[in-house]
């Protein structure tokens, strides 16, 4: 589905002719949780005669984040519907933190499916701190309004469209800085869209050669240089561990390389990105319970994502020189598939031995990452639905994060900004010595198969393939890749497309 357009404007927000206009409800815990407009709804709160709030809050509106009322205006603005959502406590600064404000105003946005034209009249600090905000305000606007397409075959009677146009009310509507972010806030969107739709097609549709197809496609136009090895090349290359993982699947592997190169930059620093694309993972030999395997259509959330955040810089030409390696394989228990019990050797030329077919997102990316590495680059982000520990350790909303301390630092705090949290975990020594292998360089998992430290086996055995003085970092977004639940605040039902904020927040550090 289309994004929704994007404009800005500063005239009043109670003269705008929209179908709906967004302001933000705060609650006041010193007044016995009386409501109070947020900033940036004054003259819709003037318009109404000091009703405002008392009418809110006959409603049952409490200004709890994320909570959504709707009003009908008869007549005292120009807009007919105003939507109040709310930002929580009263802020102690001008403005509430941008993560508030993004999550309020994609549940606003979607909760007004079926308008065409909506306005956001929402609180921007007039400091330093405006532009941020700005971004959260648009970046939940965009991200709120995604819908899947869908494959039911007849049109949906009831069903609302997404708002097609926002109007979005700033000081000053001409001002190059809020321009600036209407601009990144479009390129982000379509990404974190894109690989929404990625996750969310149904893994018959989006095997590896289709996929690899959809990224190239995506790609065109757009400056990024692609290559693509095919089966054959991965096996000739030296590719064991893609190899290996795809050679059970009658669909075949790819590996997908996209490089963006800075203009008029004298040896600019080279980021490398690396994601795992597995398109269904059945747990092949060693093969998954029935109970939500369906939901391993989203295995390959971290190619999408790495995918998609090459688009968005190939948009925003960043300071710095930054490759993706998309490691795409459908992992099939049949007659050609790997086992339990394999020695195979890596594209670095290590040794494996395999111990659970099921583990097969670290086979993949340690050939990606090796080849990254063999490529030249001064870091390795690489990201991936790679363990159920995850899960466990840190939930559906943090992602694990393991690797040397600069990139592990860089993503902490770029996912702490953009509000997609990353969580620093340790890479054991005694993790490591239960991952020896008696007749390997390195067994693929524990070789007792004892699950302790699940999580941090992947990184340990990440981590060897990772060369010398490269700075890395890997995340584990089994959980924050893929939404369960209903839909809430910038989050639809499916694919979220975390981490692209994160590493393209990375990105712009490093410029
Ligand atoms: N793709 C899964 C991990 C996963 C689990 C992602 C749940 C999202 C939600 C991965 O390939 C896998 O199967 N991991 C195994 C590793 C084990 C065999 C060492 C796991 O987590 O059990
Ligand atoms: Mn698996
Ligand atoms: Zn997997």
């Amino acid at each position: 589905m289309t994004q929704p357009s994007l404009s800005l404007v500063d005239t009043d927000p109670a003269e705008l002719a929209v179908d709906a206009i967004v302001i933000g409800l705060h609650s006041q815990p010193d007044e016995g949780g009386a409501l109070l407009p947020a900033a940036g709804a004054e003259s819709i709160a003037a318009a109404f005669d000091g009703r405002l709030t008392s009418t809110l809050a006959l409603l049952g509106a409490s200004g709890a984040p994320g909570e959504v009322t709707k009003l009908a205006t008869l007549g005292t603005i120009s807009a007919p519907l105003v939507v109040a959502v709310g930002l929580g406590d009263e802020p102690t600064g001008s403005a509430p933190s941008p993560e508030t404000l993004r999550r309020g105003t994609g549940a606003a946005v979607r909760a007004l499916a079926g308008s065409n034209t909506v306005a956001l009249a929402l609180p921007l600090p007039d400091d330093e701190d405006a532009p941020g905000v700005l971004r959260a305000i648009l970046e939940g606007a965009l991200l709120g309004s995604y819908r899947f397409a869908g494959y039911k075959t007849k049109p949906q009677p009831n069903r609302r469209e997404p708002v097609a146009a926002l109007q979005v009310h700033v000081p000053d509507a001409n001002d190059a800085s809020a321009a600036a972010e209407v601009t990144r806030a479009e390129a982000v969107a379509r990404a974190v869209r894109l690989t929404r739709d990625w996750v969310n097609t149904p893994p018959n549709v989006l095997r590896p050669p289709e996929f690899a197809d959809a990224v190239v496609a995506a790609a065109a136009g757009t400056g990024l240089e692609v290559e693509v090895l095919d089966f054959d090349e991965l096996k000739a290359g030296g590719y064991g561990g893609i190899v290996a993982v795809g050679q059970g699947s009658e669909a075949p592997p790819r590996l997908v390389k996209l490089t963006y190169t800075p203009e008029g930059v004298e040896s600019p620093k080279r980021v490398a990105l690396v994601g795992k694309g597995i398109t269904f993972d059945t747990g092949g030999i060693s093969i998954k319970p029935a109970a939500g395997m369906w939901e391993m259509k989203s295995d390959m959330a971290g190619a999408a994502a790495v995918g998609a955040t090459m688009l968005a810089v190939a948009a925003l030409k960043p300071r710095v020189a930054v490759s993706a390696y998309l490691a795409m394989a459908e992992n099939m228990p049949s007659g050609t598939a790997y086992r339990p019990g394999d020695v195979i050797t890596m594209f670095n030329g290590k040794r494996v031995e395999v111990y659970n077919t099921d583990a097969e997102g670290r086979m993949v990316l340690a050939d990606a990452i090796a080849r990254a590495c063999a490529d030249g680059t001064d870091y390795v982000f690489e990201t991936s639905t790679l363990t159920g520990g995850q899960v466990i350790a840190l939930g559906k909303r943090i992602a694990g994060l393991m690797g040397s301390d600069e990139a592990v630092e860089l993503v902490r705090a770029a996912g702490d900004r953009v509000g997609e949290p990353a969580w620093p975990m340790p890479l054991p020594d005694e993790v490591r010595k239960g991952m020896e292998s008696d007749i390997a360089d390195i067994s693929q998992t524990n070789s007792n198969l004892d699950r302790a430290g699940h999580m941090l086996q992947g990184g340990v055995f990440l981590r060897e393939f990772v060369a010398e003085g490269v700075e890395w970092a890997h995340i584990d977004i089994a959980g924050p890749s893929y939404h369960t639940g209903e839909p809430s605040g910038y989050w639809s039902k499916g694919g979220t497309g975390v981490p692209i904020r994160t590493l393209l927040s990375v990105i712009d550090q490093l410029g």
